[in-house]
């Protein structure tokens, strides 16, 4: 697992870019595997910027996104598929067929992960993006007994829904269930980006970096993972500068 530092959510946009970018690069047909939540929205800006300068072309990518809400449709402005076509799809120049969301509004939890693992299957990501919430989650995978393994249905905790109340009018407003891929569904993608940003994942950062790799910090299974890369800012990492600051490249 590399660390490395940023000044702060700017600069941890860009060098968070520099990784997705250079893999488009490198494997024009690649499959980047994608996050919504505030995080990512700096890194999917300059990923717009890079493709109108001329220096991305995302006509051969393909995406896999790790979750959505249940119960909300694409159109529906709080689901992840309208923040992916609004902070990202809208301004490069990739084909809609080729990006992947699992249907939120599929009531049959069981078929609709079927159908996203096969997805997962055929489609595997060889960057997977992931942001990290207040307590460990990655995707929906919240704090459990046990690490969930292929796409599943998961009840929101309080934690999160507190946390993304923020996106909707009311705190009632924030489903209480959503699909996400399962930690084999993100295991296996050839790389993985974390991007963390702000004090408030301090903590959490410490616990992902040195605490002991179980469920109840489902981040910490990342350290199983033989090609990890976290971008955090200076505030995301100050719990672990302090304790210890070898572990953080510049
Ligand atoms: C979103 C996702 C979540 C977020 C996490 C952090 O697709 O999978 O795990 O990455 O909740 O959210 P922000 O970036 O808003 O702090």
């Amino acid at each position: 697992m590399k660390i490395i530092s940023a000044k702060d959510y700017n600069d941890m946009s860009k060098k968070a870019a520099d990784l997705m970018a250079a893999q488009v690069i490198v494997k024009p047909n690649c499959v980047l595997g994608l996050a919504t939540g505030s995080t990512p929205i700096g890194l999917y800006k300059e990923l717009i910027r890079r493709y109108e300068e001329g220096e991305l072309d995302f006509s051969e990518v393909s995406t896999v996104n790790l979750d959505e809400y249940c119960g909300l449709t694409k159109e529906s402005d709080q689901s992840y598929a309208y923040f992916m076509e609004h902070n990202l799809f809208c301004g490069i120049n990739i084909d809609r067929a080729n990006t992947n969301i699992p249907n939120g509004a599929n009531p049959d939890a069981a078929g609709e992960c079927a159908r996203y693992d096969e997805v997962l299957r055929k489609t595997p990501a060889d960057i997977q993006l992931l942001g990290i919430g207040n307590n460990g989650h990655i995707g929906f995978n919240e704090p459990a007994d046990g690490f969930a393994v292929g796409t599943h249905q998961v009840m929101l905790t309080e934690s999160t829904i507190n946390a993304n109340a923020r996106f909707f009018a009311k705190k009632e407003d924030v489903p209480r269930s959503a699909y996400t891929m399962g930690v084999a569904g993100i295991m296996s993608a050839k790389k993985i980006l974390l991007v963390a940003s702000g004090e408030a994942k301090a903590p959490i950062m410490k616990e992902v970096a040195v605490g002991p790799v179980c469920p109840q910090v489902p981040a910490s299974v990342l350290r199983l993972h033989p090609d990890v890369t976290i971008v955090a800012d200076e505030a995301a990492l100050s719990v672990l500068r302090e304790s210890n600051p070898e572990l953080i490249s510049k």
